[in-house]
């Protein structure tokens, strides 16, 4: 199988979040009346840039399929705009309590709390409006299973409710099994979905669906690892948030609980364990497999 090297990845990635910024401004409403100042809130938080990685995931498994790239990536902002909510939320004050995100001052920095709660509610209430709009899928039973999936994910059986342990786990002692499930919560479960995304779109199920499930959780775990990694060892202008914040706000992570060498062996075991399972593939997934290199090799 052939790699791809990281810069090319890179590039890639970068291309295609130019096509998906067209998408998300298609999706976002226009800002006037006394609402305003939300909407602005929105397109604030949605266009500080990112890496847009979890709708890049989504376009590169619906690739497999060949499914329609304008369903796609209808898919791909929807993730986008539920994961920029959970951003804008996770740097409030009551939360992680970060000024900076994506190299900018943070949503509540810019304008203010309330604004950023409304926000963050308004963009993850978009994900689904979008999901449910028939340009997303002619068909309403694709369109349905979407919607419940991603609930599932990134509700308090998932995202949310991984965020709350993470929270709860601050100068806490967790065992590393603990801190999985949390970053399997809180991280994995969105970057799952996206990947399980290509085969819903397809109506495609049984082994090549729960391979891209078993690759997304091990590159989503792998993810949240190197995040941690990252957060001790870049700098604040690298990673476009305050670097080493999660020593000083006690957090629990793989990286305090073994030390960064033993974390890194544990992301790169990971990605190799999705790259191998991705061998029922031919050479169409040949880029997921440099992705999940890219996703543990990254700089910020
Ligand atoms: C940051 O996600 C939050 C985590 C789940 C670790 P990303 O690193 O994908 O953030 P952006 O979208 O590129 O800013
Ligand atoms: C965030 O994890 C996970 C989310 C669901 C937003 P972190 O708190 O480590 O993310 P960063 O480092 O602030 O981006
Ligand atoms: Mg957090
Ligand atoms: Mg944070
Ligand atoms: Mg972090």
């Amino acid at each position: 199988m052939k790699m791809m090297s990281s810069d090319l990845v890179e590039n890639f990635l970068g291309e295609f979040a130019t096509s998906l910024e067209h998408s998300l401004l298609e999706v976002l409403p226009d800002a006037h009346g006394m609402e305003e100042q939300v909407i602005e809130a929105m397109r604030y938080g949605l266009f500080a840039g990112g890496k847009r990685l979890r709708p890049f995931l989504v376009m590169m498994t619906s690739g497999l399929f060949s499914v329609e790239e304008e369903n796609a990536i209808r898919v791909g902002a929807a993730i986008e705009c539920l994961h920029t909510y959970s951003l804008i939320h996770d740097d409030l004050p009551a939360m992680d309590d970060d000024d900076i995100r994506r190299g900018k001052p943070s949503v509540h920095k810019k304008f203010d709390e309330a604004t950023a709660v409304l926000a963050g509610d308004a963009l993850l209430t978009l994900s689904f409006e979008i999901l449910a709009d028939v340009k997303t899928h002619s068909d309403p039973e694709i369109r349905c299973e979407l919607i419940a999936t991603l609930s599932r994910a990134v509700g308090a059986l998932g995202m949310v409710g991984g965020q709350m342990i993470d929270l709860k786990s601050e100068n806490q002692s967790l065992i590393e099994s603990e801190i999985n499930r949390m970053q399997q919560m809180k991280t994995g479960a969105l970057i799952v979905f996206s990947c399980e995304a290509g085969a819903i779109l397809a109506g495609v199920r049984g082994e090549r669906r729960d391979v891209l499930k078993h690759y997304g959780r091990d590159i989503g775990l792998a993810f949240q690892i190197a995040d941690d990694l990252l957060d001790t060892e870049r700098s604040s202008l690298d990673i476009g948030k305050t670097a080493g914040k999660d020593v000083h706000a006690g957090k629990a992570t793989l990286v305090a609980l073994v030390g960064a060498k033993d974390a890194r062996v544990k992301a790169d075991r990971l990605i190799k364990q999705a790259i191998e399972s991705l061998d029922i593939f031919d050479d169409k997934a040949n880029i997921l497999r440099s992705l999940a290199t890219f996703v543990v090799s990254r700089n910020y």
